[in-house]
Parts: structure tokens; sequence; C-alpha cells
């Protein structure tokens, strides 16, 4: 069988690691990629590195490290992971500029050496910048999508799991909404060995574990000080491009667009959806209480002011 061939644009912390974890699962053979300059051989000594730890970890992977998209053409999978990260006391957004015009000439390149590659966006902020991704490549939209509400709905289920004391595997949960402070968890889809969270964890002690997960990015940036989380982004995205190279169909939310469902009309937020080989294969719609349509509302409207912000910057 022909193994799957996976891209990785950015060979920096998030970059390399889920090259690590794509590895580690033997999903395929990986390319990681990064920009000429005066570390222009970082990406093949990360692919190096994780080759020689392929005989002690069992897996026969192969990953290369490259300054020229050539060796990523005729990919199978495309993660972006190029930009800058913020540091404290910074928002997602304020990488909006510097971000929307790399990710333009990566997306350039792609559409160059991949036509038909699935595009996982993983680069800040999100939303805005799988929208960009989706513009410049001009691939069908169910082809690009981005990385996030998995990662938002790992960190949720790992405070609920902390605050009751029970494994990570019995907590299921779903968070709706941007990459950001609006993100909007579904109560109803929420639960810990099949019990309601409501019955578990008090009214205003969810709210507190919600509020912690909605600022956990910045979290992890307060505590590295040089750069943002990338294990969990990267455990995040290895799951999104093995639900692709092995047809998993799995349900889960990622930014995906939107034509119409919940009431979007034509660009990307986080919502539920069925992932499998053709990329975005189903947008599952559910029922919103009105707290929850009005948070997830509130939630467009952020996404939709910045999309209209980054129009006017590049
Ligand atoms: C995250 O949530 O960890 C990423 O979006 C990186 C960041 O800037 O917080």
């Amino acid at each position: 069988m022909r193994r799957a061939k996976i891209s990785i644009i950015g060979a920096g912390n998030v970059g390399s690691t889920t090259a690590h974890w794509c590895a580690a699962a033997e999903l395929g053979d990986i390319v990681l990629v990064d920009i000429p300059g005066d570390f222009a051989d970082m990406p093949r000594g990360k692919a190096l590195d994780l080759m020689q730890a392929s005989p002690v970890m069992g897996y026969d992977s192969s990953i290369t490290g490259t300054n020229d998209y050539a060796d990523t053409a005729g990919s199978d999978v495309v993660v972006v992971t190029a930009g800058i990260p913020r540091k404290p006391g910074m928002s997602r957004d304020d990488l909006l500029g510097t971000n929307a015009k790399i990710m333009g000439s990566v997306c350039e390149q792609i559409k160059a050496t991949s036509p038909d590659a699935i595009v996982i966006v993983v680069s800040n902020p999100l939303d805005a910048m799988v929208q960009r991704a989706h513009q410049v490549t001009g691939f069908p939209a169910q082809r690009v999508l981005g990385q996030a509400g998995v990662l938002d709905t790992a960190r949720y289920r790992t405070f609920l799991a902390m605050e009751l004391g029970v494994s990570v595997e019995d907590v299921s949960a779903l968070l709706m909404g941007g990459h950001g402070d609006t993100m909007v968890p579904l109560a109803s889809c929420t639960s810990v060995g099949g019990i309601p969270v409501s019955q578990l964890i008090k009214a205003d002690r969810l709210e507190e574990i919600i509020d912690r997960t909605r600022k956990g990015g910045a979290e992890i940036v307060g505590l590295l000080k040089t750069g943002s989380a990338y294990y969990a982004p990267a455990a995040a995205t290895a799951q999104m491009v093995e639900a692709i190279v092995r047809d998993k169909k799995r349900l889960i939310p990622c930014a995906a667009y939107c034509d119409k469902e919940y009431g979007v009309g034509g660009f990307y937020v986080g919502v539920p959806v069925v992932l499998g080989s053709a990329g975005v294969e189903r947008i599952v719609e559910l029922e919103l209480t009105d707290s929850e349509q009005a948070g997830f509302q509130k939630s467009v409207d952020a996404v939709q002011e910045l999309v209209e912000v980054m129009a006017g910057l590049v």
C-alpha cells in the first residue's frame, strides 16, 4: 500500500512535534519544510534526529527536511504551522498582519506543488488564517480546515478530569466557535462516564474551568515566556492527520467552512465535522440552546470582524 505523504510547513516546535507524533503513529512519510536563511539546515537536522529515533521507537516513517517546496510535491496532507507565535502579553490577533502575509506565500507554494492536498492550518489567529489559506489556494472548502477545536476540547477535558480526579478517557466534551476567548462549550455535550457534567460540578466552578479553557493557550504562553504551546497543538493536529490518511470518519470539532450551517454565511469557524479521506465530509448541525446560540453568534462576529481587518492588511 502506498504511504501517505504528509508535508509540514514550519519546522519550529509545533511543526517538529507534529512530525514526531505523525511518525510515531506511522501515518505516512513526512517532509518537514522551513525557509532558507540563518537556520536553513534546521528542518534537515530535526528530520534526521527523528529518523535516528525510529529504531528505538519502532516506526518506519521516512522523515526528510528541506527548504524547497518541490520536495513536498504531490502531498496528500499539508499541515501549515508557519508564522510567528505570540509572546506573553500578546493576543493571537496581534499576529494577524505578519502571519496573513506568511500564510499567503506558503499557500501559493502549496497550490503550485500539491494541488490535490488537504490543508490543515495551525497558525494563528487560527480562524482568520484558515480563511486566508482557502482564499489563496482556491482549494474546495472541504479540503482546507483549521486545527483548534480538538485542542480546545482537549484542554477542557483535561481540566475536567483534573477537577474530578478521573481518567481523561471518561470525559467527553465539545466546544464550538472561534479559537479564542469567545469559544462556546456545549453543556449538553459534556459528560463524564456518561453522567452530565452539571451533576458533578457546580455551575460557578464549571464557569471557572471554562474560563481557564478559554485562556488555555495564554496560560502556557505565560509559563513558557519564549513562545506558545506545542505538545497539545501537535497532538491535536496529528489526530486530524490520522483521521484523513486512515479515513477514520472522526466526529471532531474543526474550523470548517460554513455555508449557511449554523446560520454562518461563507466563512470558517469551529463546528463539529466528520473528518475523513475527503477532508471535511460533513458538518454536523446540532440544536443549540438560546444561550449557546447567542455565545456562538458572538464568537462568529469576532471571527468575521478579524477577517475583515485582515482583508485590509494583505
Ligand atoms: C494555543 O492555543 O496553544 C495556540 O493557539 C497558541 C497560542 O498562541 O495560544
